[in-house]
């Protein structure tokens, strides 16, 4: 007998993103549409939460419509409608939430709202077919920095998360102060490419009371300081020595932890999300360090760290077969707990 095909249509709008996918069984995407709004909010340094709530409007049929046409496919084929319902942008999310539940009730559709961390996970399964939960998995986004036990499909244990910012939050702040303008990780990692990662010392922080926990506002201070140390002395500032020995910092300080974890509880798999787990520099270290520790190292190809929904519909198909559904209440979450 013939598998039944669960077919999901994915939308996502947390952050500067409006996006769509098709996604069959968890692990096969018909579609990935993306629009970013990275251009609009780059000439005020970072995403401008009014402005991506009103781009998200205007996209997001053509969005949803292009994602239908690019998997062959039309809503009267859709098993299911997934949607990121938080953590993100109260405006932003409330676009895809509100779009999701008005073709969920016109067109009599299960509706599953999704966590935007647990589909930054997820984005392992799309091109990894063999992996399977248990795994230990590291998110770094630019409003995430967790350090995950995956136990199950939907099954989460939060080793550690950042006491402060992001991981991605200090490559913005950091990329912004060395007059990198936004978004901050693709840039710094470029320019860092011709710098010196041992030329600045800055600080690997430890959080005392919390051994998976991290911390990056120190290191983002340490940056502040150096730079205004460097402007009132008079000495020139060698961007790229300053962005190399930053990603650097980031890099040990997530490597640190990652090791600890592996070392204590002998994971076998290691994955990592979100979108500075497109950073060469970081994967790299991390697949130093599983190998180090004979675990398999997973990563998502770049397009699948970034926001996007093919994600959030593999999210939402294991959620669906483990027999999620929301109903018209489904309400953004903007602190969303994992
Ligand atoms: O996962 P994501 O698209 O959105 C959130 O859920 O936050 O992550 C965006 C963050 C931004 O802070 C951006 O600067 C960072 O990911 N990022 C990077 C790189 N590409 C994106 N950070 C370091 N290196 C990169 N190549
Ligand atoms: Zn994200």
């Amino acid at each position: 007998m013939a598998v039944k095909r669960i077919k999901i249509l994915a939308i996502e709008s947390s952050c500067d993103e409006t996006a769509a996918a098709v996604v069959v069984n968890g692990r096969e995407i018909l579609s990935n549409v993306i629009s970013s709004q990275i251009a609009f909010h780059t000439q005020y340094g970072g995403v401008v939460p009014e402005i991506a709530s009103r781009k998200h409007i205007e996209k997001i049929n053509q969005v949803i419509e292009q994602a239908l046409t690019d998997a062959g496919t039309k809503l009267g084929e859709i098993d299911a409608i997934g949607v990121t319902y938080g953590p993100g942008l109260v405006g932003a999310l409330l676009v895809g939430v509100a779009e999701a539940k008005a073709i969920s009730f016109a067109k009599n559709i299960p509706l599953v709202g999704v966590h935007h961390i647990e589909g930054h996970i997820c984005a392992n399964y799309i091109e990894n077919k063999e992996l399977e939960p248990p795994f230990l998995c590291l998110v770094v986004s630019g409003g995430h920095t967790h350090l995950v036990k995956v136990l199950d499909y939907g099954v989460y244990e939060v080793l550690g998360r950042t006491r402060d910012d992001a991981a991605g939050e200090a490559f913005d702040k950091v990329a912004r102060a060395i007059g990198l303008g936004y978004p901050g990780g693709p840039k710094i990692e470029k320019v860092a490419k011709e710098g010196n990662p041992y030329a600045i010392a800055f600080p690997r922080a430890k959080v005392a009371d919390g051994p998976y926990d991290f911390s990056f506002s120190g290191l983002k201070s340490a940056v502040l300081n150096y730079l205004n140390g460097c402007n009132m002395k008079g000495i020139p500032v060698v961007q790229a020595d300053v962005a190399a020995s930053f990603q650097k910092a980031v890099s040990d300080v997530l490597c640190a932890n990652v090791e600890k974890a592996l070392e204590e509880f002998g994971a076998e798999k290691f994955a990592i999300a979100g979108g500075v787990a497109s950073n060469g520099t970081l994967r790299e270290a991390l697949r130093e360090v599983c190998e180090k520790h004979g675990a398999a190292f997973y990563s998502p190809s770049p397009i699948f760290c970034t926001d996007n929904a093919a994600m959030i519909g593999v999210a939402a198909y294991y959620d669906f077969m483990a027999g999620k559904r929301d109903g018209l209440d489904l309400n953004a979450v903007p602190n969303l707990r994992l």
